[in-house]
């Protein structure tokens, strides 16, 4: 049986860290969709035309530390307001989730869109400010110049482009469970997510 568990929230909430465990723990394949517009995103930078980006994706573009920078990521969400972008890689992201023995997707619309019947749909969120001082400590790393009122500035940006977007907007599906992860460490939100999934697999 296909087990398929659909993970939405806004930008550093803690998706991709939810998702890659509970992948392991219930031994699913993971796909973090954010990729696939980061992807065009960073095509789009290079010179590329968006739509032709998104319908000639190849596996390699997948792949590079370069598409966690936040100007990819800004233009990722650029590229994501874009209607024929977003239809060209609905096929790729529902082949995903129905392959056997099921997959954990993350990512804006999985459970509003992608995969309305997914078996389980979690909303991960927290504050902007929380979000913001997760990703700049991860960001400053690289760039010691980086400051976390530039990182709260671009994640809010993100937000508004995401939430206010014509075409499958940010939000949470009606059945989906919200965990706010604000006041939650890494173990903590990852045991609620786990929690929620074992609670609704066992209605299943
Ligand atoms: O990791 P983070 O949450 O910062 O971002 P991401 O999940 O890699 O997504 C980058 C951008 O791609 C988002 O800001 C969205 O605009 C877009 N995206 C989307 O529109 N739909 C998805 N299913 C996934 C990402």
């Amino acid at each position: 049986m296909s087990f398929v568990i659909a993970i939405d929230g806004p930008a550093a909430a803690g998706k991709g860290t939810i998702s890659r465990a509970v992948a392991q723990k219930f031994g699913l394949a993971h796909l973090d969709t954010g990729l696939l517009y980061r992807a065009v995103g960073k095509r789009v930078l290079a010179g590329d035309e968006a739509i032709t980006a998104a319908r000639s994706l190849r596996p390699e573009d997948l792949k590079g530390d370069d598409l966690r920078r936040s100007e990819v990521a800004q233009a990722a969400s650029r590229v994501a307001a874009i209607p024929q972008v977003r239809a060209a890689l609905v096929d790729f992201q529902r082949e995903f989730a129905q392959r056997t023995g099921g997959a954990v997707l993350d990512g804006r619309d999985i459970g509003t869109v992608i995969c309305p019947d997914a078996d389980v749909k979690l909303f991960v969120t927290a504050s902007a400010e929380a979000r913001a001082a997760r990703r700049h400590a991860e960001d400053v790393l690289a760039r010691p110049d980086l400051t976390f009122d530039e990182v709260l500035a671009d994640v809010k940006a993100r937000d508004d482009r995401d939430m206010n977007r014509a075409d499958a907007p940010l939000r949470a599906a009606g059945d989906a469970v919200t965990i706010d992860t604000t006041q939650l460490d890494v173990a903590e939100a990852i045991a609620t997510a786990v929690q929620a999934i074992n609670a609704r697999r066992g209605s299943v």
